[in-house]
């Protein structure tokens, strides 16, 4: 058997990939599920049915693909499911990574002097985001839980965390050290829990599962037939790093899903942003982190989804480049797509979304532009930061996720950065990346070198706009984001 099975439980939907002996998709499956929107800003899954589709599309694949050796898993990160450890059953909703109802309690973190000390220990800044407070919050704000954990009878995990408890009959309570990385709870300097932060936000240590590199042995699982070993987890942008194969430090992927994620190798060396980037830690081997600064955007392919599903000015999401290339080019209009707040650099959580510079003219064509373009801007805004936090060369910027399936889109953000954009032949970067390391363990696939060879480009976009133009528009993007901002002062 030399067949891997990938999962990437997304935001939006469940994945599931065989991948052959040449790490080639051979078979896929993919289920949607529910959002829930209990209140503004608040953002739930229901578990279940998260492990339903798990479930499901596992099944789907694996019926089209045949027999595996090992599963790797890869997922949302920061989401944040409590579950009991006699029943399985999870005690709330999952709260997810977009969800802002602790945006209080992180501003009152962040007054009583508290974010420093967090930022040293965890790489992470007193944001909703991650999902220490959220786990705060499910702790105090549901019924009988925070005495249920003082007697040790609930557990916490991130959606990995929760999917091997899960596959593995409750034997297995792990996670990895990139999931770990984002919880706000995880030392990444020393690699442990650390207690001053659960002191902080008063949970209990019992919850926590145990952390292992990427490539360990999670556990087993028998739900698929014959007992299968779960030999890879990383969450979603760090296995998507692997699977661009930046492994050397200065290397540099940014991934467009729901949100934008970038994420830039600074090997041995955690860098403490100066410019309100994450440290975090990219992938772990035998124990030995290697960082990364990381910029996330919560908005990107989700601004496609608001023009198909909220404005409803597109059927699907090819159309909105076929609008944009359409659009009046004398018009500057400027998209702020602060549905859910503000992330890197601005770290505005109460920002909401705003356009500016409507004429009667605009229509359409020049807010589909507009919802693009802001893609291409925030990038920008990531990478003007990363470059003054690492002086120094960086190669192209290796892209992937489904928006970058639009040419228009990817010029664009060539225009705007003023550089290079490489698209890779193989767009599954994330599903790959988890499913590499899983068969790396297993002893199926080449070692991180020979993987490396194997990437190759699909396409390489180089910039086309002049300089005045570009200077001209992002400073017209600065200048809307300064006016959406709340906390400019
Ligand atoms: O940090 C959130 C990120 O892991 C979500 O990724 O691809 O589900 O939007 P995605």
């Amino acid at each position: 058997m030399t067949q891997i099975l990938a999962i990437d439980q997304g935001t939006t939907s469940t994945r599931a990939i065989v991948f052959d002996g040449d790490l080639r998709p051979k078979a896929s499956a993919q289920k949607e599920f529910t959002q829930h929107f209990p209140a503004s800003g608040w953002v739930e899954h229901d578990p279940e049915e998260i492990w339903d589709s798990v479930q499901e599309t596992c099944k789907d694949a694996l019926d089209q693909g045949g027999d595996v050796a090992a599963i790797g898993i890869t997922n949302q990160r920061e989401t944040v499911v409590v579950w009991d450890r006699e029943t399985g059953a999870p005690v709330y909703n999952a709260i997810v990574w977009q969800d802002r109802r602790t945006a209080s309690l992180c501003a009152d973190l962040k007054a009583a002097g508290h974010e420093d000390m967090v930022r040293e220990k965890t790489g992470l800044l007193l944001d909703p985001y991650f999902s220490g407070t959220k786990l705060a919050w499910i702790l105090d704000n549901v019924e009988g839980v925070r005495a249920r954990a003082q007697k040790g009878e609930l557990a916490f995990g991130t959606i990995d965390s929760f999917l091997i408890w899960r596959m593995t009959d409750g034997k297995r309570h792990v996670t990895d050290a990139t999931n770990a990385a984002r919880t706000l709870l995880y030392n990444i300097r020393d690699g442990r829990w650390d207690d001053d932060i659960l002191r902080m936000l008063n949970i209990p240590a019992n919850m926590l599962p145990e952390v292992l590199d990427c490539g360990a042995d999670f556990g087993e699982t028998s739900l698929f037939g014959a007992p299968l070993p779960i030999l890879g987890v990383a969450g979603d942008q760090q296995a998507a790093t692997v699977g661009q194969a930046c492994f050397q430090p200065g290397m540099l992927k940014s991934t467009y899903g729901t949100g934008c994620f970038a994420l830039l190798n600074t090997g041995d060396t955690l860098v403490t942003s100066q410019n309100r980037m994450l440290g975090t830690i990219a992938y772990q081997f035998d124990g030995t982190p290697t960082y990364a600064l990381e910029g996330s955007i919560f908005i990107a392919g989700a601004v496609v989804q608001w023009l198909r599903d909220g404005l409803k000015i597109i059927d699907d999401a090819p159309q909105s480049a076929d609008l944009a290339a359409a659009a009046d080019k004398t018009q500057d209009l400027y998209l702020v797509p602060a549905f859910t707040g503000l992330g890197a650099p601005y770290w505005d959580p109460d920002a909401r979304g705003a356009l500016y510079g409507l004429t009667r003219n605009s229509g359409p064509d020049e807010i589909a532009r507009a919802a693009l373009e802001s893609v291409g801007f925030q990038t920008r805004d990531l990478l003007e930061a990363m470059a003054a936090d690492y002086p120094g060369e960086t190669g192209n910027v290796r892209v992937d996720g489904g928006m970058t399936a639009s040419d228009w889109t990817m010029q664009f953000l060539s225009d705007i950065l003023g550089a290079p954009v490489d698209r890779p032949q193989v767009l599954e970067t994330t599903a790959v990346g988890v499913a590499w390391i899983a068969g790396t363990r297993a002893g199926i696939y080449q070692d991180q070198a020979g993987f490396a060879k194997t990437w190759a480009v699909d396409k390489t976009f180089t910039p086309q706009m002049d300089a005045t133009t570009r200077d001209a528009r992002y400073a017209g993007w600065k200048d809307a984001v300064a006016r959406t901002l709340t906390n400019r002062g």
